[in-house]
């Protein structure tokens, strides 16, 4: 006989539908505002967390990554690929799903998708970074790379930055065509460019956001003037970056955790003790950001797991006690802890 699970069994679950639905009742860039916000915080409180680099699994196409971190209340994961090849089969390059759960029993407490929240995540920690190292009265930002990640960076660029004005380049013209066509219609003042010379010209922010697999030279030396922020999202894997190295060693660089990006980021071109700043130690006021209007600021961003910790946790706290969230049958959880068996013959 099928018995009921008890209430202990069930996990609540985020689905994509549900995840666009949260995001719409919030707001989008309301959303990226609170986000931000959790985000900040966490990075406030970076030695309490437990840290290492992504466990990665590389292939020939692409990666597969697990991205885990915990403070001492809560534990989550990502699961997350990474597949550059993937759009032209028909596929995404990113998608992913995640876990939070209780430190005190080790049981979940909320499986989510993470495809759209690592979108926004990633966005909302570029632009929180922006706000730190940006330089003032910033208004113009250039996009290399028109494909999934490119208005979420927009949206929460205007969100926390305050920019409206963009300018799009990407070596696939769809790309830029449905760009401009979604950015257009939440209000943005667009420019389709003819090149990334072009792309950049007159941009105080310049966002690159390509996906290829090798090592890409998006922006060139020459390119970048002085005064510039570089929000660098694209090169993330070992062998992947998008930054003529030349422009590293006018840069400061700023990092998320250098652990992971010596191996991922545009700095694996440099020495393994070229000096970088951790994000954390700006933003409690330990390490300076910009401290030079003619100062080129770099954010080599590779995405860490702290950033989906904050996301797990946002998002939990939105969802709980609503129906955002669909009780899953996921966890086996017998009356008596010991009689799991028991409570497989009871099922049949
Ligand atoms: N740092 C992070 O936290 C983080 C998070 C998510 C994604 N990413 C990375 O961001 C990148 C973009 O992700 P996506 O989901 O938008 O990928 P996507 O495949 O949807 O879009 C990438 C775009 O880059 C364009 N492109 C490729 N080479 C280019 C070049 N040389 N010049 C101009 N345009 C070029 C492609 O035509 C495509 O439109 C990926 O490399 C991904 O791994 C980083």
């Amino acid at each position: 006989m099928m018995l009921e699970p008890s209430h202990l069994a069930f996990v609540p679950f985020v689905s994509v539908q549900n995840m666009m639905r949260l995001v719409h009742h919030v707001g989008a860039e309301q959303f990226l505002t609170e986000l931000a916000t959790y985000i900040e915080a966490d990075f406030k409180r970076w030695p309490e967390f437990d840290k290492t680099p992504r466990v990665a699994s590389h292939s020939r196409e692409g990666v597969i990554e697990l991205m885990p971190t915990a403070d001492a209340e809560n534990y989550g994961f990502k699961y997350v690929n990474g597949h550059p090849a993937n759009m032209r089969r028909g596929y995404q390059t990113v998608t992913a799903f995640g876990v939070l759960s209780s430190v005190a029993n080790g049981y979940p407490i909320l499986l989510t998708e993470m495809t759209v929240l690592t979108a926004l995540r990633t966005a909302a920690t570029s632009a929180l970074v922006g706000r730190y190292l940006a330089p003032k009265g910033a208004q113009v930002m250039a996009m290399i790379g028109c494909g999934a990640q490119c208005e979420f960076q927009a949206l929460a660029f205007r969100a926390i930055c305050g920019i409206n004005r963009l300018r799009l380049w990407d070596i696939d013209a769809r790309a830029m065509e449905k760009a401009r066509t979604n950015l257009q219609a939440v209000g943005f003042d667009v420019v389709v460019c003819a090149s990334g010379h072009d792309a950049i010209e007159g941009a105080q922010i310049i966002t690159t956001c390509t996906a290829d697999k090798q090592y890409a030279t998006v922006l060139t030396d020459n390119m970048v003037g002085a005064g510039v922020h570089i929000n660098a999202i694209g090169g993330d894997c070992p062998g992947k970056t998008e930054l003529h190295s030349d422009i590293l060693r006018r840069a400061d660089i700023f990092v998320e955790y250098p652990e992971q990006t010596r191996i991922e980021g545009e700095i694996q071109a440099l020495d393994p003790d070229h000096p970088v700043t951790e994000l954390w130690r700006v933003m409690r006021g330990e390490a300076p950001g910009r401290t030079d209007p003619r100062q080129i600021t770099l954010f080599d961003s590779v995405g860490f797991a702290i950033e989906d910790f904050s996301a797990l946790r946002y998002v939990h706290a939105k969802v709980e006690g609503t129906d955002f969230a669909e009780p899953l049958d996921m966890l086996a959880d017998p009356d008596d802890p010991r009689d799991l068996f028991g409570m497989l013959q009871r099922a049949k």
